[in-house]
């Protein structure tokens, strides 16, 4: 039930007339249709936390007993005493007016953490695998994912690269829970829960982005991608948004009397200045021919009377010159002066010994060239223009040039060429060539590699044989997309906070070994048990928490040994991975990555009665992702006061500020240093200190305070 028709029910249980009174103003109001997307916030959104201890003051919920696959209590319980030696705890009924309460066994709660909680993440490391020497670290978060973002907005904010995310879908099969309920097909605030737990993720991930240059991709389908575009636009207005379809199942769902769906949709929002990187693929038909067997001429040089209907000389008159040519040699000479409008062409003698060339368009009427008087000499220096073949309609020698882009990528090496020719035009080497001429990539991909079967869960269970994940993306189709954004950005983070099996990292580690780059990728994923698999494990006795049922969720079964098997080239059997990546790199899968990736769990700190030191251990991991994941990481308060690793610094006792600094300015590749003190002008004063390009950060001495996070929106 909506959440204000929840209080209009408590409210009428203890005043009718009020609840009355309530309900008519609530009808009257929703009614009434408003521009833009109106949906149901469902405040507040909660998550369970099975493996969180305990503690006095948590919102617990009662598990339903062991071996029962009913939903249990759904109420939300304070914990007022611990009893320790019992191991029960003494529960008291939240928002009841009578205050009822119970004693409970505490292996039968769950800690709830309320969306508008203030949350003290941390991260505890399960792993990792080093095959990457220097490079920085890719990253896998188990945790939900609000968190975890908030989390972020300490590390990345401002900072990401590229968001990829596949949300659940909707469909009403049990794909995802809303407050750790399934969303079933029936319910009647399905979109609106949706809705509201992708707005709630969204307005986070936002303070992620580099509002300067990064973009923002969601895949999403039939069901809910409507009410997700008019979600996006309303979140992003600053953004310029497009909307792929893309061919994930050419074979088509199996309906009948209906069309067979056969895409799926990619929104694109691009941020500040970012742009597409280019390509030779226009990711709609299939390569030409030119782009496998090599180039044409024609692939490169045109005509260079701008041609078209309404193309007058009248309207670019510095574009309207004569091209002085020595026809014999077929050799540019130069060009003459530009001619206004009103002085008729014919009234200028050619001049000795050479041929005068006009922009005269087939039909003969006049024109104009593409390229100003500079354009041209550019163009003759670089051997971009030349005299083609006679041009009986106009009676003149044809020029032809190439566009700026095909000239550049001639100069930039990415035509081979075999020199220049006695009047200083270049000669293509056209048969080697491989580079089809550059293309604009369509708004409809139809690809055979983005097939979701074999391109996702096909080469999935070759990396984890026997472990099943519902609808991974097939690899190469997050390579294409992510790869549009962060071609030209060797050191992009990508971000992922539906991770799924981790195919978004596995694709960046692709894009890593096409040419070289440090891109990292952090994927947040919960660790969810599938909807049938739970009912196994209920039977089982077990229940969210215990060591045999986290076991299996998505992240800790599925993301992290995927990363881990991808990086190794080894199975979670210890078998080198069977078959070859296809397309654009293709290579046996069992030579794995030179890649680094550190697995990691969201803990929830308690802001009092944990000691430094284990608060320390939990926010270490944060310090060394904002100075990008990269060398080592301070794992314990150090005992000098101070330590310098690869990529930061951290002063703890400011007593040890000289020797701090000394070895920060040693240091090389320094990017940031923590300087821990609640005195703000001994933090000035040190700052000012240090090296430039060191950035200062203070963090507070009670350390768990500087990853407090509240909920902005009450939610
Ligand atoms: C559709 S899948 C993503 C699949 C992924 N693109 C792939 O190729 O494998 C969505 C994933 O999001 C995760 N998820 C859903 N809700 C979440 C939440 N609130 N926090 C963290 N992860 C969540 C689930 O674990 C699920 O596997």
């Amino acid at each position: 039930m909506s959440r204000l028709t929840d209080l209009i029910a408590k409210a009428k249980a203890q005043d009718p007339q009020l609840g009355a009174d309530m309900e008519r103003e609530f009808r009257a109001l929703s009614s009434r249709l408003s521009f833009g997307l109106n949906f149901e916030r469902h405040r507040p959104e909660a998550v369970e936390l099975p493996q969180r201890p305990v503690r006095r003051g948590d919102k617990v919920r009662i598990l339903a007993s062991r071996n029962s696959t009913a939903k249990g209590d759904r109420r939300l319980w304070r914990v007022e005493r611990l009893n320790k030696a019992r191991g029960t705890a003494d529960l008291v009924l939240l928002g009841d007016p009578k205050q009822e309460t119970r004693t409970v066994k505490v292996d039968d709660l769950v800690v709830v953490a309320e969306f508008r909680d203030t949350i003290y993440p941390g991260l505890v490391s399960t792993g990792k695998v080093a095959r990457g020497g220097d490079k920085p670290w890719h990253t896998v978060i188990n945790g939900e994912n609000y968190h975890a973002l908030k989390a972020l907005t300490w590390t990345h904010r401002g900072k990401v690269d590229a968001i990829y995310i596949d949300p659940p879908y909707n469909t009403g099969a049990r794909d995802w829970k809303y407050n750790n309920d399934y969303v079933e097909s029936d319910d009647l605030y399905r979109h609106s829960k949706w809705l509201a737990m992708m707005e709630r993720r969204l307005l986070v991930a936002k303070d992620l982005l580099n509002p300067a240059d990064s973009v923002l991709i969601v895949t999403i389908d039939e069901k809910e991608y409507l009410r997700l575009g008019l979600l996006l636009e309303q979140t992003f207005p600053e953004a310029k948004m497009q909307m792929i379809s893309s061919v994930i199942k050419r074979g088509g769902t199996s309906r009948t009397k209906e069309f067979s769906r056969v895409e799926e949709y990619l929104y694109f929002l691009f941020f500040g200045a970012a742009e597409l990187a280019r390509t030779d693929d226009n990711m709609l038909e299939p390569p030409t021919v030119a782009a496998e067997v090599g180039l044409s001429e024609s692939d490169l040089w045109e005509g260079m009377v701008r041609r078209g209907i309404g193309v007058v000389r009248a309207q670019r008159p510095k574009q309207f010159y004569p091209i002085l040519i020595d026809a014999a040699a077929h050799r540019i000479v130069r060009a003459g002066e530009s001619l206004a409008p009103e002085i008729d062409r014919r009234s200028i003698a050619d001049a000795e010994g050479l041929t005068t060339v006009w922009p005269i368009k087939d039909d003969g009427t006049e024109g104009f060239w593409q390229l100003s008087r500079s354009g041209l000499a550019a163009a003759m220096a670089r051997g971009t223009v030349r005299v083609g073949g006679f041009n009986k309609k106009t009676g003149q020698w044809r020029i032809q040039y190439m566009k700026a882009k095909k000239a550049k990528a001639v100069m930039a090496g990415a035509v081979a060429t075999l020199g220049k020719d006695e009047n200083g035009v270049v000669i293509l080497d056209l048969g080697t060539s491989k580079l089809a001429t550059e293309s604009t990539p369509r708004t409809v991909w139809n690809k055979a590699s983005h097939d979701a079967s074999t391109g996702g869960a096909g080469l999935l269970n070759k990396l984890l044989p026997r472990r099943k994940f519902p609808f991974p993306k097939s690899l190469y189709a997050v390579e294409d997309a992510l790869r549009f954004f962060v071609k030209d950005k060797p050191e992009a983070v990508v971000l992922d906070f539906f991770a799924g099996s981790g195919t978004t990292a596995h694709a960046v580690m692709r894009l890593n070994r096409q040419d070289g780059g440090r891109r990292t990728c952090i994927s947040v994923t919960n660790n969810e048990v599938g909807a049938e698999e739970q009912m196994a494990l209920r039977e089982r006795g077990l229940r969210p928490g215990d060591g045999d049922w986290e076991a299996l969720g998505i992240c800790d079964y599925i993301t992290k040994p995927r990363v881990r098997a991808a990086i190794t080239g080894i199975t979670p059997d210890d078998v080198p991975i069977k078959g070859d990546y296809k397309f654009t790199d293709e290579f046996p899968m069992a030579e794995g990555f030179e890649e680094n990736a550190e697995f990691f769990t969201l803990t929830y700190e308690a802001p009092i009665g944990v000691s430094y030191q284990t608060a320390f251990a939990r926010i270490a991991p944060l310090l060394w992702l904002r100075a990008g994941s990269v060398g080592r990481r301070v794992e314990k308060l150090p005992s000098a006061g101070w330590e310098v690793v690869d990529s930061y610094g951290l002063l703890v006792d400011l007593d040890g500020a000289t020797d701090f600094l000394r070895a920060v300015r040693k240091a090389k590749s320094l990017r940031i240093a923590y300087i821990v003190t609640d005195d703000e002008r001994r933090f000035q004063a040190l700052s000012r200190r240090l090296p430039e390009g060191v950035e200062p950060i203070r963090l507070y001495e009670s350390y768990l305070s500087n990853f407090a996070f509240a909920n902005g929106d009450g939610a």
